[in-house]
């Protein structure tokens, strides 16, 4: 039977990952399958346990279940753990291993895609929910000098900070008022149209203000064009971190310029 792969989640219609990763295949040699299962709000694990009885070898997960895949995971790799959710499982007959590839991609598309110098730079990442906390480690693994954590709920970002070294710290988001080298929505306010009320001198030139949505341009992104900062959405990350679970399932490192540039045009 050929290895089968997918991304569970709720909704999942709108998904990119089958088209990802079926360009990944195809690029690489690979012989696989993947596609998207819509599980149902209180029967993701039963749905999991299907797809595994069926040839299931790994699977991405999306939202809502990425919690709820990090408790099904009887083994988790330290980046899962550090990051309280999994977005990827490796299968084996009945054992799944939690993985999470989300920081991964965050990273590997800033630094490889948008040429930003992570060793040494100040951050500043709006948002203290499970998106933040998933990209933490992995930005203070690639040599982060500071990492401040805003949300709205200011006790949540100290908490966040609390769980890391003494590189981050929390704080509410009208606090920062000086230039970043980056600063990274993390908050699901895109999602709304609503802008987190940050102050606009945390926006230069040599600022590159990303936004983890994808698809369209948010209010978050408009001020700091305004403000004379780069921008970029989240469609590299989406990509990247697709590229790193593929890695982890097959061993082969897909080549993600070419896959990020279709999904643009
Ligand atoms: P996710 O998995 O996308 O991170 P989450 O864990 O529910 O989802 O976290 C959502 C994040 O977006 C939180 O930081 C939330 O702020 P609070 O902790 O104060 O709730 C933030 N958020 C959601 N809507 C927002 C809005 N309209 N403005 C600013 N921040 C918002």
């Amino acid at each position: 039977m050929i290895d089968r792969y997918a991304v569970f989640g709720h909704p999942i219609a709108h998904s990119k990952s089958p088209q990802i990763h079926a360009a990944f295949a195809r690029q690489t040699g690979e012989t696989l399958s993947y596609e998207a299962i819509l599980a149902p709000l209180d029967g993701f694990a039963a749905s999991l346990a299907d797809f595994m009885a069926h040839g299931g070898r790994g699977a991405n997960v999306t939202v809502p279940f990425k919690e709820e895949a990090f408790r099904l995971a009887a083994a988790r790799t330290p980046r899962a753990s550090l990051a309280g959710a999994v977005n990827t499982l490796l299968l084996d007959g009945a054992d799944i291993t939690g993985d999470n590839t989300d920081g991964a991609g965050l990273v590997a598309d800033l630094t490889r895609n948008l040429r930003v110098e992570l060793a040494g730079a100040r951050i500043l990442l709006l948002g203290a929910g499970g998106a933040a906390r998933g990209v933490i480690g992995p930005l203070l693994d690639a040599g982060v000098a500071h990492l401040v954590v805003a949300n709205r709920t200011v006790d949540k970002a100290v908490a966040l900070a609390a769980l890391f070294d003494g590189r981050v710290s929390g704080t509410g988001f009208a606090e920062p008022d000086t230039a970043f080298d980056a600063v990274i929505n993390a908050t699901s306010a895109s999602l709304a149209g609503d802008l987190p009320p940050v102050s606009r001198a945390i926006f230069s030139p040599r600022t590159l203000a990303y936004d983890m949505m994808y698809g369209r341009d948010t209010p978050f992104l408009a001020l700091a064009r305004e403000c004379g900062a780069a921008t970029a959405d989240g469609l590299g990350m989406l990509v990247e971190q697709a590229a790193e679970a593929f890695y982890v399932w097959r061993g082969v490192r897909p080549d993600t310029a070419p896959v990020i540039a279709g999904l643009r045009a």
